[in-house]
């Protein structure tokens, strides 16, 4: 597994690959490897011939007040998790390297309307910084493919968005989300959670899957199905930002019957995410 630094080293080496009309996927991450970025690259390795990963923990996309220093890296056992997977090439920048003029000044990448609802109302700049990084990680490595979770829902939309409009040829796979055996979808925050914490934690999941379900029953009432999961969530302790049933397309109101019910909520020092996508009749 080659591992490389600089942006010239990565071009360099890509050339070759390219060259030998290799397929090449990209699978972005910012470590702290789990199962679930795991599963994105097992996925991606059946698609292309040459797999890159990046372990890159990206500053622009934390707001002021966030865990960006505290954000668990874990490089040394990152890198063994990959060697194991056989990858063929992790790209691990510093910061200086992506943001050469600093993260202040740097020419940004927005996606209007989607960046500013749901995580983007709560974390406001969150996706610019993701579409930035995304963007550039795009023109670096100039993938044929690249693959996102599910469980970020509303970054894989922004990622898709982006995609779209400023024409990258890049097929992007959405890749669905890896659960402990209790629900809880995986995530590098779930380590911000006390042990009753843990405990307590798969029920957003659970929350979720009841309002998919009732929805799957016909029950039409979104305000009524919202309020009652808020509410049963803020008894168990979160502290719910939002749990909305919505266009599983575009995140607004829904006009069709592809649903997405998704939820963002603090327990404690953690704050989770999760969706469920629902298919109404
Ligand atoms: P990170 O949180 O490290 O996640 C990297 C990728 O793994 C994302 O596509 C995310 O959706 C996916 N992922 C995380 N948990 C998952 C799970 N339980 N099951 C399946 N996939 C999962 O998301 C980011 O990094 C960053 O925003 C990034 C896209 C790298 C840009 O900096």
């Amino acid at each position: 597994m080659r591992q490389v630094k600089s942006i010239s080293e990565l071009r360099e080496q890509l050339t070759t690959v390219r060259n030998s009309e290799k397929k090449i996927a990209l699978v972005p991450t910012m470590g702290n490897l789990h199962e679930g970025h795991l599963s994105l690259v097992k996925q991606v390795q059946a698609k292309a011939d040459f797999v890159v990963v990046s372990l890159f923990v990206n500053p622009t996309q934390f707001v002021e007040g966030e865990d960006f220093d505290s954000y668990p890296r874990t490089l040394e056992s990152d890198l063994q998790l990959l060697d194991n997977l056989n990858i063929d090439l992790v790209f691990m920048p510093n910061a200086d390297e992506i943001y050469p003029d600093g993260n202040e000044v740097t020419t940004v990448v927005t996606v209007p309307e989607l960046d500013s609802i749901y995580c983007g109302k709560f974390r406001p700049g969150h996706f610019q910084g993701v579409a930035t990084v995304v963007s550039k990680l795009f023109n670096i490595v100039q993938p044929d493919v690249a693959i996102f979770g599910n469980k970020d829902y509303q970054q894989l939309l922004v990622i898709r968005n982006l995609v779209k409009n400023l024409n990258f040829p890049i097929e992007i796979i959405g890749s669905s989300t890896m659960r402990e055996k209790d629900g809880l979808a995986m995530s590098s925050r779930n380590q911000y959670l006390t042990d009753s914490e843990r405990q307590q934690a798969p029920l957003l999941y659970k929350c979720i899957c009841e309002t998919a379900k009732s929805l799957e029953n016909g029950e039409k009432n979104y305000a009524k199905l919202e309020r009652d999961a808020v509410s049963s969530l803020k008894a168990a302790g979160f502290r719910p930002e939002y749990l909305n049933i919505c266009d599983a397309k575009s995140l607004k109101t829904p006009k069709n019957q592809r649903l997405v019910i998704i939820a963002a909520a603090w327990l404690g020092k953690a704050r989770l995410i999760d969706n469920v996508a629902v298919q109404t009749l």
